[in-house]
Parts: C-alpha cells; sequence; structure tokens
C-alpha cells in the first residue's frame, strides 16, 4: 500500500504504550503502525520527537452567550484555530439553552455557527437549564439518540441553576437514556448570601469573587450531587474541580465504589486567589467559577491526576476580553459579582501540563496521553475514533518538541482574547505538528486548514454513564413494595 502520508521514527506514545516507529495514513485514518513502513505521497521525519494523540478538550466555550447575555470572544474559527496550535484536534464545547428555547432550536444554532468556521472535528454536550416537561419527555431523549449523548447541569447561576428535584429528574432521564451529566458543583445560596454581605460591605473588587465562591460552597454542592446520583444509581461526572475539599469528595465517593468522574483545569494548577488579588480591577482577569484557590489546593489536584480521582483534564475555555464587551460590562465600576466568569487555556492546555506535569516527573507521559485525549474520547463516546493511535482510528495526531522553549504571551496565541492569565511563563514543550484526519491543519507555526474543515462528531453513548444496577436499598425496597420501577 502506498500510504498518503507516513510520521517516520517518532517515539508514539498512547495511554498504554509507548514506542519508537512509524505511523502510516490512508484516507484519514490511521492504517499501520509498525517500523520500517512503504512509500507514502508525503513523510514526516519525526525523529527525536513525540507521537501523541492529538488532544480532545471536552470542556470549552465557544460561541457561546453567557446567561448574563455576554458573548465569548471567540467563535468557532479562532477558537479552534487556538486549540490546534496547542496539540489539540477535537472539542466539545456546549450548544447552551437558556430558560424558555427549545434545546432542539438551540443546537441547530451551534450547528450553524461551527460548520462553516471549525478547522477541527468537533461534537456538543448539551446545556439544560430548562428541564421542562417537553424537554425531558422528549427533546433530550430525541437528541440522545442524534448523538448529544452528555449535557451540563448548574448548581448555581441564577438564570442557570437546576433545583435539586430538577436535578433527580435529569439524573433519572440520564440513567433511562445512557446519557452522561456533568455537573457545576457550588452551593448558590452560600455564594449568594456571602456576596451579599460582601457587596454591602464596599467590596466589590474581583478578589472578593474568590471569598463569595467558598471552598465549603464547591465541597457541600459536591457531596449533594454525589448523593442525588447515588440515590439515582447513575454516574456523573463533576466539572471544573477546585478545592481539595471536593476533590476529597469525589475521592471518597469512588472509594465507595460509585461511578463519580471529576476533571479539573489548567486554572487550578497554575493560578491561586493571590492572582486573583491585584490592583484596580487587573485581578478579574484570572476569575473563574470556582476560583482559584490555594497552593495546598494545587498540591491536591496534581496528586488527584496522578492517582486516578481525576479522569479529565480540560481547558473551561471561557474567552471573554477584559473589557466590556466581556470581562467588564460596567467598565470600571463592574463589582466581582457582575464581571463575566471564566478565563482563556484552550491553546495552553496540553503544553503547560506537559511542561509541568510530565516534565518535572509529576505524571508519566502515558498518564498525560490518559488526561488529555484518551479518557475524554471515552467519557463521551467517541473511542475509538478518537484519542488514541491506533490502525482504524481517525489520523489526529500531534508531533511534540518535547525540548523546545516557548515564553507565554498573548501576542503567540490565537484565541481573540487578547490576554492570558500565563503571560511571561517559560514552558518546556510545544506541538509542532498537528494532523487531524490526515490533514496537516499547524505545522511550524503556519496554519494549513481552511474555515470549515472541521466535521461534526455524533457522540455514541458512552460506557462511562453505564449505572451500576446498584440502587439504593430504600428505593429498591419501596420499587419492590409498589410493585414497579420509581424511575
Ligand atoms: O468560570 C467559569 N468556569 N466560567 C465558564 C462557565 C462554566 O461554569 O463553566
Ligand atoms: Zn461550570
Ligand atoms: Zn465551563
Amino acid at each position: 500500500m502506498t500510504f498518503d502520508l507516513a510520521i517516520r521514527g517518532g517515539t508514539v506514545v498512547t495511554a498504554d504504550q509507548s514506542f519508537v516507529g512509524d505511523v502510516g495514513v490512508k484516507d484519514g485514518r490511521i492504517a499501520a503502525l509498525e517500523p520500517g513502513l512503504g512509500p507514502a505521497a508525503r513523510d514526516i521525519d519525526a525523529g527525536g520527537r513525540l507521537v501523541l494523540p492529538g488532544g480532545v478538550d471536552s470542556h470549552c466555550h465557544v460561541e457561546q452567550e453567557s446567561s448574563m447575555g455576554v458573548m465569548c470572544a471567540d467563535d468557532f474559527y479562532s477558537a479552534t484555530v487556538s486549540a490546534a496550535f496547542g496539540g489539540t484536534t477535537t472539542i466539545i464545547p456546549f450548544a447552551a439553552q437558556h430558560r424558555g428555547q427549545s434545546l432542539r432550536e438551540v443546537v441547530k444554532v451551534y450547528h450553524e455557527r461551527a460548520a462553516p468556521k471549525a478547522v477541527i472535528d468537533y461534537a456538543f454536550h448539551l446545556i439544560v437549564s430548562d428541564p421542562t416537561e417537553q424537554v425531558l419527555g422528549q427533546e433530550l431523549p430525541a437528541l440522545i439518540r442524534d448523538g448529544y449523548t452528555s449535557f451540563k447541569v448548574y448548581m448555581t447561576y441564577d438564570k442557570l441553576r437546576l433545583s435539586d428535584t430538577q436535578m433527580l429528574d435529569v439524573l433519572a432521564l440520564a440513567r433511562r437514556e445512557g446519557a452522561l451529566v456533568m455537573v457545576h458543583a457550588e452551593n448558590h445560596e452560600i455564594i449568594q448570601w456571602l456576596a451579599k454581605r460582601l457587596l454591602e460591605q464596599g467590596h466589590g473588587a474581583p478578589k472578593y469573587h474568590a471569598v463569595s465562591h467558598a471552598r465549603l460552597a464547591e465541597s457541600e454542592a459536591t457531596s449533594r450531587a454525589v448523593v442525588l446520583a447515588e440515590l439515582i444509581d447513575v454516574p456523573l461526572l463533576i466539572v471544573h474541580v477546585s478545592a481539595a475539599e471536593a476533590i476529597e469528595v469525589i475521592r471518597t465517593a469512588q472509594g465507595r465504589g460509585l461511578r463519580i468522574y471529576g476533571e479539573t483545569c489548567p486554572q487550578y494548577l497554575f493560578l491561586t486567589a493571590d492572582d486573583i488579588d491585584l490592583p484596580g480591577l487587573e485581578g478579574a482577569k484570572y476569575c473563574c467559577s470556582p476560583p482559584p484557590r490555594d497552593a495546598a489546593a494545587q498540591e491536591a489536584v496534581w496528586r488527584g491526576l496522578a492517582d486516578g480521582v481525576f479522569q479529565v483534564f480540560s481547558s473551561d475555555h471561557a474567552p471573554y476580553r477584559f473589557d466590556e464587551s466581556g470581562k467588564l460590562p460596567k467598565g470600571a465600576k463592574t463589582t466581582f459579582k457582575e464581571m463575566a466568569n471564566g478565563v482563556p487555556g484552550i491553546e495552553i492546555r496540553l503544553p503547560m501540563l506537559f511542561s509541568e506535569g510530565v516534565g518535572k516527573r509529576r505524571l508519566s507521559l502515558s498518564r498525560f496521553v490518559a488526561l488529555t485525549a484518551e479518557n475524554h474520547a471515552k467519557m463521551y463516546g467517541l473511542f475509538p475514533r478518537k484519542g488514541t493511535i491506533a490502525v482504524g482510528s481517525d489520523a489526529d495526531l500531534a508531533i511534540w518538541d518535547p525540548e523546545r522553549e516557548v515564553t507565554i504571551s498573548a501576542s503567540m496565541l490565537h484565541d481573540r482574547v487578547g490576554y492570558t492569565p500565563y503571560e511571561g511563563r517559560t514552558i518546556t514543550g510545544w506541538p509542532t505538528t498537528v494532523i487531524s484526519r490526515g490533514r496537516i491543519v499547524v505545522d511550524g507555526g503556519v496554519l494549513h486548514a481552511g474555515r470549515g474543515s472541521g466535521s461534526f462528531l455524533p457522540c455514541a453513548k458512552p460506557e462511562t454513564a453505564r449505572p451500576l444496577g446498584r440502587p439504593v436499598p430504600e428505593l429498591a425496597l419501596m420499587s419492590r413494595v409498589v410493585g414497579q420501577p420509581l424511575f
């Protein structure tokens, strides 16, 4: 066979193996994996470099209106270009429902936004903020069958949050339909109560964001979410975990055999609440929810990444400019309650974890691949098409120079945010050639992919969403008494 592309002599790494060899690509897929492959229309010499699966970023906000009505600075072009330059070849952003909207209509709008612009492949999670009878009874089951098999729910934010009753409805539906629920776990009432007092006392500066989003608000909501999932006997993913206390809740639940999964993000490894404590509004650049905590929490996050409490490391790229279009809707008068929440990170997600995780020997290369690519594909029903290097998988690859030193600055990144929380940090290791379905998307700092060349990926019902089949004893008993399942 003559291959379309052969990548020769690199160190090929997956979540479970590593070997020096060649990767042969034909018709967009990996066709052979062995040393000394035959001829190809195009050769890449990967000697001295690493050949990793392209990253999968399963938590990013792209061309999305926030619940406060603020539009992301990145559209599907700039976000996917930025992702690709950082070694990511698949993104799973959100199609976000605002209250009163039909989910089906929302999905249509996001497809119209993505299809003409994306340069890499994409799937969608849904954000469910209005679980009406119509949504739960008809729209969601049909959308799940059409390949939207994961959805995020919020326990905080006035216009997004679900009550515990609504959460139970959504979890029961996920169990029936085989979908995976992701939860933003923070106790709304604690945050509101603290924020009100802070503002009454004149404390509106960004640093008070971190005070109001207390660690206990995160760990209480995480515990409650775990209880709700246990009651329904359904898996649950706790997203963007930052507090050591919340990590312990997840670890304990996992230790009890529950299918509770954890996700964390660069901001919880590389920022602390001290970064938010800057003069004026500068600290708003570092505000996200949950907020970065302290050095001890950073260590707890590293531990959770290494020992398996976390399965996925995502960017939670929430691209808002540091001006009135984004972070600061009321200009110089914006209080921490009015700021757009979130930080950018779609391009630096992999290089920063590589440098500080693999480079500093906190993570093995295979664990890095699992956390940044393979586990995302498995979590959301895209494996083995995405997330690995195997014969038959899409040829989504990132060829890394593990020695390349890069000083991060907003001017070298490809998003449209205009700042990075990591300005001036020097890291080691960067992907130099990025390939999506056999197409060279980025090579030597140059973009080669055209607008709209990425494809939509319907997700299968993921294995990760399978219940244990272990309803809590009271419910099992009650079902026997009433003679039929309760949900
Ligand atoms: O602060 C954050 N994380 N903003 C993005 C929205 C979300 O909750 O994921
Ligand atoms: Zn969230
Ligand atoms: Zn998010």
